[in-house]
């Protein structure tokens, strides 16, 4: 039988990922699963866990799920080691939206500044985990869902050395969920190809006779039909003429660059608005309400208000990949992988998210050639603010942060930014061991 540990497993969305297992249990038959968390989510790893034990209670198929503060605990032996933790909860991620917003600035949790902090302060525990992994279960792979995912997992390629890394994100599950049946179609009658990074991605569509749709789910974009963007991103529509002269679909996260003025405006009313608040003072009321439904001792399966969360239906992405490993299935998935070609106007060795097979030796990812000027100059400038981030990431060195937020086209430079850096730097310190 298969271990998985879940990093993080005091999240809202364990029961999601519970799920995801049940349903594949078939093709991937789970011995144990051990839920992992810090002294800061006891509470909620209790609670959560005790519901997930629950699911596999009320499931055909016994098996044991493990609660622990102590990972070391957990590794040995793991064949998978999937993480969804948040370091300073949601109080950090608040922090994140909130300081630059009050100077004027986008806040958000994988986007200009709040999206830098996150990793700032992600980036040194996945690379101690990175560290425990090679010493405690040295053959596990290690299935990344904590944001900023690209970053994170890229930077577990390239700083922790670790090499069976999969990086995952709902966004394409939600969007190829969504769009066939805007176009009359069915996802299998489908074939999919995306590009580019994490939450800065876009993708073209072909029917089973090989011809392109993508032109006709960009038309059907704007007959107000549900296309799959997650619940977290207000949905300003993009430029019409602007996507069919690109012949792609971005991703419901390109909205921060291709409308960033309606964006930002859309945030800072909600910040100012203290009935709404930011996205993280919002979800905490849903976290809250969640949690309450979960001591519920006769709940034992995932309620629907997870829906509300922008990431619902990830566990399609983290569960059928760790099933496509384990069967050597092959199945296309969008994941953050090593880009080795796949998308030649970037560097060979950085993280790309890109349409994949999934085997027993990892991803493939699948080549979608050269993208047209806008979008190179676009990804190639997310790709090496993302360098630089990473890189801050490891030294601690506030030159190289500066020369991040500088590039970081969420972020106006100047004083006001210099000083948005400095008011997270010390609003995070207890978690920026590094600076
Ligand atoms: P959350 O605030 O519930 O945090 C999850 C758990 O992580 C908490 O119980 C917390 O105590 C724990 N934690 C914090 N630091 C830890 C550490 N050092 N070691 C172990 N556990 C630790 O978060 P959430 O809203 O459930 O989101 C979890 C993560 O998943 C976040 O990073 C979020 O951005 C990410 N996420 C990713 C996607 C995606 O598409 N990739 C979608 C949704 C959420
Ligand atoms: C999804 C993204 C995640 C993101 C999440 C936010 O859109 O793919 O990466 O973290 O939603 O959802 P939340 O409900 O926490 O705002
Ligand atoms: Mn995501």
């Amino acid at each position: 039988g298969v271990k998985i540990v879940t990093i993080g497993g005091g999240s809202s969305y364990t029961p999601e990922l519970m799920e995801g297992f049940i349903k594949r249990y078939d093709e991937l038959p789970i011995r144990e699963i051990w839920l992992c968390d810090i002294e800061d989510g006891k509470e909620k790893l209790e609670i959560v866990g005790k519901m997930a034990q629950r699911m596999w209670d009320a499931s055909p198929y016994d098996v044991k799920v493990h609660l622990t503060l102590d990972r070391r605990e957990a590794l040995p032996g793991a064949d998978f080691v999937t993480t969804q933790f948040r370091v300073g909860l949601l109080n950090a991620r608040i922090k994140d939206e909130r300081i630059p917003f009050s100077y004027g600035m986008l806040g958000q949790e994988t986007n200009g500044a709040g999206g830098m902090f996150k990793a700032l302060r992600t980036i040194p525990v996945i690379l101690s985990i990175v560290e425990d992994m090679k010493e405690l279960c040295p053959d596990a792979w290690l299935i990344n869902f904590t944001n900023p995912s690209g970053m994170v997992t890229e930077s577990v390629m390239k700083y922790g050395k670790w090499d069976k890394v999969i990086g995952l994100c709902n966004v394409p599950v939600g969007a190829m969920m969504d769009e066939p049946k805007t176009i009359g179609k069915t996802l299998d009658q489908l074939t999919y190809k995306f590009a580019g990074l994490n939450h800065f991605h876009w993708h073209k569509v072909f029917d089973e006779n090989g011809h392109e749709v993508t032109k006709d789910i960009i038309n059907a974009m704007y007959e107000g039909k549900d296309m799959g963007i997650p619940a977290n991103i207000h949905d300003i529509p993009f430029f019409k003429e602007q996507l069919l002269r690109m012949n792609m679909i971005p991703c419901g996260y390109h909205r921060y660059y291709y409308r960033e003025e309606e964006m930002l405006a859309h945030g800072l009313k909600e910040y100012n608005d203290p009935n709404v608040g930011t996205r993280g003072q919002q979800v905490q009321k849903t976290e809250h309400e969640l949690f309450e439904l979960y001591k519920d001792p006769n709940l034992d399966h995932k309620p629907e208000q997870l829906a509300k969360r922008g990431g619902a239906h990830y566990s399609d992405a983290a569960c059928e990949t760790i099933a496509s490993i384990y069967g050597n299935k092959l199945s296309h998935i969008v994941v953050t992988t090593k880009n080795n070609g796949a998308v030649p106007d970037l560097p060979v060795d950085c993280a790309v998210e890109v349409s994949s097979y999934i085997g027993s030796t990892g991803a493939r990812p699948i080549a979608f050639g050269p993208l047209e000027p806008a979008e190179r100059g676009w990804v190639q400038c997310m790709k090496n603010m993302e360098l630089c981030v990473e890189e801050a990431a490891v030294t601690g060195d506030y030159g190289t942060l500066l020369q991040a937020f500088i590039i970081n086209p969420q972020i106006v430079a100047g004083t006001k930014a210099k000083r948005i850096m400095d008011e997270l730097l010390i609003a995070h310190k207890k978690y920026l061991p590094q600076f």
